[in-house]
């Protein structure tokens, strides 16, 4: 692993103590518009090893041990609260998976005051989805530096430990990312994953697409930079990455599609629509996939293409490597073991 940290195509921005001292500095991760190149370039660099260390088949140092790390998820996951609780008990942690249902939530208890609970009982991370934007920063704030927060998504806001792993996902397969074209298609006015990408792709210097109904699309994101299609085989000509989003029928306001169906004919990804794109072009999803509506079942299996199982695989790795930055010196110790 170089140092100073740099990813292929990047200048180096810093050297690794530096990258450390930022993100010590930083505390919380509640997104990606606020992450610095240096941040995100260093985050990659130890998730790298962190995936080696992952696959060892020797035991891990434990180097979080002792560290309680709380998963509170007022919506359902699958991906992300698994890959936390495997990414917390590889390197050691205790994790506490709090039941919504039967936790005093149900009593009225703020998201404030749960998480001082959690804080009081000795927690050091807490891992936060709610259906309500702002609202991990909310934790943050009330909270300050008594414990770690990191957003794993907030209403349509952000969820950038999704963007981070597919970050990392592409540039395993691209080392050299400034410059590629990436097609996001689908529900982009509802999709905090959306949101979350398109600020940090900016930041790596990708060439940005979004496609779908134009009811779907908000227009001001040609104000910072990126393409808006409502043609798909126009979107995707010359694409590097084509991300289909899922169409998120739980926040949909009514009339914002004419039908499934519609949806279906127009914008899901196959492989006939990415004959356009690159010969070489990756497609991501970050599931769950709405089977056969965005993407078809045969491109989601088709391992010429489809990034979708890596970037699942990739989330444990990239949890990794957060929480060990964000508790500290603790990822040098697992560098200079894997070294
Ligand atoms: N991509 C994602 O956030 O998936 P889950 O809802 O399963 O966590």
């Amino acid at each position: 692993v170089p140092d100073p940290v740099s990813i292929p195509g990047h200048q180096a921005t810093q050297t690794r103590s530096e990258g450390h001292a930022l993100w010590r500095k930083r505390h919380h991760l509640l997104d990606t518009k606020s992450l610095t190149i240096g941040e995100i370039d260093l985050l990659i660099a130890e998730a790298r090893v962190c995936k080696r260390v992952h696959a060892m088949i020797s035991a891990p140092p434990l180097v979080l041990n002792n560290k309680v790390v709380a998963n509170l998820f007022y919506e359902n996951s699958t991906r992300t609260r698994s890959s936390f609780e495997m990414a917390a008990k590889k390197l050691g942690a205790h994790v506490i998976n709090l039941d919504i249902n039967t936790s005093s939530v149900g009593k009225g208890e703020t998201i404030q005051d749960t998480a001082k609970a959690l804080v009081g009982l000795g927690v050091n991370v807490i891992v936060q989805r709610h259906p309500s934007s702002g609202s991990a920063q909310s934790i943050a704030q009330h909270l300050g530096d008594s414990v770690h927060v990191i957003n794993a998504g907030d209403g349509w806001n952000e969820h950038p430990t999704q963007a981070l792993l597919d970050l990392f996902t592409m540039q395993e397969v691209s080392p050299k990312l400034a410059g590629k074209k990436i097609t996001l298609v689908g529900d982009i006015k509802h999709s905090r994953v959306a949101r979350s990408n398109i600020w940090l792709l900016q930041k790596m210097g990708l060439d940005i697409r979004l496609c779908g109904p134009p009811t779907l699309v908000p227009a001001q994101f040609a104000e910072i930079g990126c393409s808006i299609y409502d043609n798909l085989e126009e979107a995707v000509a010359g694409a590097d990455f084509i991300m289909a989003l899922r169409l998120q029928l739980e926040r949909q306001e009514q009339g914002l599609i004419p039908s499934i169906g519609e949806y279906k004919k127009l914008y899901r990804l196959d492989h006939k629509r990415i004959r356009a794109a690159s010969p070489s072009v990756r497609i991501l999803h970050p599931g769950p996939v709405n089977k056969g509506v965005e993407i078809t079942d045969e491109l989601v299996e088709d391992e010429k293409y489809s990034l979708v199982s890596t970037q699942v695989t990739n989330g444990v790795a990239v949890r990794m490597a957060l929480l060990c930055l964000l508790l500290g010196e603790s990822s040098k110790q697992l560098l200079t073991v894997t070294r």
